[in-house]
C-alpha cells in the first residue's frame, strides 16, 4: 500500500509556482493577484479561505480577502463581483461556497468573468472542460488528476466507481478520468444516492473516488484487494478528547480500507492540499493570459 501524500506533492507544487513568481519579479512583472469572497461565518469555509491566503504568501502571490456578513443580499455580492471583474489589479479570484440560502449560487457564479474564474465554476468554463478546451480546470478534480498522474496510477482502460455527483467534485471528475489524457481513458461510472448496486459496482472497481459528504461510508467489506482510493471527504466530528473540540474524518473508513489498498489518500493530507495548489496554479495561468493580452 502506497499513501498518495498529498502534502508532499502540493509542497513540491508549491515551491515549482515559488520559482515562477520570482522570476516574473526579476523581470519586473506584476506578480499573480488573487481575491476571495467569504460570506457568513461557516467555521470550515473560513478555515478553507485561511488557508489559501496563507498559500498565496508563501509563494509569493497578492492575495485580498473580502468578507461579507451572513445577511449580506445578493445585490450587494453582485456589485462586489462586479467590481472584481473589473478591477485590473485582480488576476482571479473565488467565491467561497455554499453561499447563504437567501443567494443564489448560480447566479453569482454567472456573474464571475470567465477569465478570472479560477474555480473553473463558470458554465463557460465547465463546458470549455467537457469539450477538452483549455480553460480552469476545477481545483479539486485537477488535483486529484495531478495526484494519480504524479504517481503514476495506471488509469487507461480500468473501471473507475466516482460516488457523488456534485458539480464542484464528482461530475468533473467523471469527465476528466474518461477524457483522453494523463490519468484518463478509464471507463468510469457515477453512483450517487439512488444507485442501487452500489457495492456491486465498488467491488469490481480497480478505482474509487468518494466524494460524498458521509464519514467513513466506504468499508474495507465493499472494496477488492489493489484498488486505489481516493478520499475527498472531510468532515468534522465532535471529540472532546481533541483541543479544537472535533476530529476530521474522510468519507473511506481508513482502517479496513487502506490494507486492501494499492494507493490511498489519507485525510487530512490527501486530495485537501492539493485543492489549494491547484487554485494557485489557476491563479498562475490566468496571469500569464492576462499578460499575454496587455501585450
Ligand atoms: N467549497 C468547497 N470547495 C470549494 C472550492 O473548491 N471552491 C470554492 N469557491 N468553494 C468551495
Amino acid at each position: 500500500m502506497e499513501i498518495l501524500d498529498g502534502k508532499k506533492i502540493s509542497s513540491d507544487i508549491k515551491d515549482e509556482i515559488a520559482v515562477e513568481v520570482a522570476q516574473l519579479k526579476a523581470k519586473g512583472e506584476k506578480v499573480p493577484h488573487l481575491a476571495a469572497v467569504i460570506v457568513g461565518n461557516d467555521g470550515a469555509s473560513k478555515t478553507y479561505v485561511g488557508a489559501k491566503v496563507k498559500a498565496c504568501n508563501f509563494v509569493g502571490f497578492e492575495s485580498t480577502l473580502i468578507e461579507f456578513p451572513e445577511d449580506t443580499t445578493e445585490a450587494e455580492l453582485l456589485a462586489k463581483i462586479e467590481e472584481l471583474n473589473t478591477n485590473d489589479v485582480i488576476d482571479g479570484y473565488i467565491v467561497q461556497l455554499p453561499l447563504p440560502k437567501h443567494i443564489d449560487e448560480h447566479k453569482v457564479l454567472l456573474a464571475v468573468d470567465a477569465t478570472k474564474d479560477v474555480d473553473g465554476f463558470h458554465p463557460v468554463n465547465v463546458g470549455r472542460m467537457a469539450l477538452e478546451l483549455p480553460t480552469f480546470l476545477p481545483a479539486t478534480p485537477y488535483g486529484i488528476m495531478e495526484l494519480l498522474e504524479r504517481y503514476n496510477v495506471p488509469t487507461l482502460g480500468k473501471n473507475v466507481v466516482v460516488i457523488g455527483r456534485s458539480h464542484i467534485v464528482g461530475r468533473p471528475m467523471s469527465i476528466l478520468m474518461s477524457q483522453r489524457r494523463a490519468a484518463g481513458d478509464a471507463t468510469v461510472t457515477v453512483a450517487h444516492s439512488k444507485t442501487e448496486n452500489l457495492k456491486e459496482l465498488t467491488l469490481n472497481a480497480d478505482i474509487i473516488v468518494v466524494a460524498l459528504g458521509v464519514a467513513e461510508f466506504l468499508k474495507g467489506d465493499m472494496i477488492k484487494e489493489g484498488v486505489t482510493i481516493i478520499d475527498v471527504g472531510i468532515t468534522r466530528i465532535e471529540d472532546a478528547s481533541k483541543k479544537r473540540g472535533f476530529r476530521l474524518a474522510g468519507d473511506v473508513d481508513y482502517e479496513s480500507v487502506a490494507p486492501k489498498s494499492s494507493f490511498i489518500t489519507p485525510v487530512p493530507g490527501g486530495v485537501g492540499p492539493m485543492t489549494i495548489a491547484m487554485l494557485l496554479k489557476n491563479t498562475l495561468l490566468a496571469r500569464s493570459r492576462h499578460m499575454e493580452n496587455e501585450k
